[in-house]
């Protein structure tokens, strides 16, 4: 299925490395010209080598109204337009509610619906002028199906489906398209050991067995399962399709 994304210029948030780095190589195979924006500068240069001449790296931090708004301006600025926003960034720690410190709680919320929302209303001047525009964001199936020891990551992810479709109503009359995804476990750094070790350790399970084993398959989505549905939202094949969130999982 032909994609066409020929001379696209798409932002992919937190496309260093995990499911946006891999939804940033296949917007490049689809023929974008891709800006990874990221926190990690040198993980983000080694993906757009391997991604080659169509992808580059800007720094934002998308929690930072200043880093978000001079992200996009530059962008812009660059390259002429943003056609293709996907708000990939997002963070995860596992912790029971009674554990969790209200700082624990504000980060989550911070990076995961703060920040699309910051990103979303810095791009929708420019797609509004020229009446075309297409948003994708990263939420999860905690979102709709909560996961206990996930409480804030679970609401953090809800909130961004609810965003997603309120903005997707607002902003229909000007032919915008707005979805998201909903990945269901990808084996990425967010699962990680490392990334574990900083968790409350009354939570730590198996990924491959408890939250695996959950799915109809007994098996993890793979990086590309979510990259090609966003290249499919972030096409005109999809342009009838706006305020919808897709699940990924089994
Ligand atoms: N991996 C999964 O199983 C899974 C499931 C459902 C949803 N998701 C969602 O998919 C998205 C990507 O997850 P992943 O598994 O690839 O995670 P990951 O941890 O591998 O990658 C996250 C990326 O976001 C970047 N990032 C974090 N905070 C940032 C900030 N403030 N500003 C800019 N960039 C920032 C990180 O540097 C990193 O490159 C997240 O929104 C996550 O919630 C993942």
């Amino acid at each position: 299925m032909e994609m066409h994304l020929d001379n696209k210029v798409a932002l992919v948030t937190g496309g260093a490395r995990g499911i946006g780095e891999s939804i940033a190589t296949h917007l490049v195979r689809e023929g974008a010209r891709v800006v990874i924006a990221d926190l990690e500068a040198e993980r983000a240069e080694k993906a757009c080598q391997v991604m080659g001449p169509n992808a580059s790296f800007i720094r934002m931090d998308v929690t930072d109204k200043e880093s978000v708004e001079a992200g996009i301006r530059r962008v812009t600025e660059e390259l002429g337009r943003i056609d293709i926003l996907v708000n990939n960034a997002g963070v995860s720690r596992r912790v029971r509610v009674l554990n969790m410190e209200p700082d624990d709680w504000n980060y989550i919320f911070k990076v995961n619906t703060f920040g699309p929302y910051l990103t979303t209303r810095a791009v929708l001047p420019q797609m509004i002028e020229r009446e075309k525009g297409k948003i994708v964001n990263i939420a999860a199936m905690a979102g709709k199906k909560p996961m206990a020891t996930y409480a804030h990551y679970s609401a953090s992810k809800a909130a961004l489906i609810a965003f997603t479709e309120a903005v997707a109503l607002e902003y229909a009359e000007h032919g915008l398209n707005i979805n998201c995804v909903c990945p269901g476990a990808v084996a990425t750094k967010l699962w990680s050991i490392d990334n574990l070790e900083t968790q409350d350790k009354s939570c730590v399970s198996s990924f491959d067995k408890d939250i695996c084993g959950s799915f109809s398959f007994g098996r993890a989505q793979r990086l590309e399962d979510v990259a090609n549905m966003v290249c499919y939202l972030c096409s005109d094949l999809t342009k009838n399709i706006t305020g919808q969130s897709f699940n990924i999982t089994s």
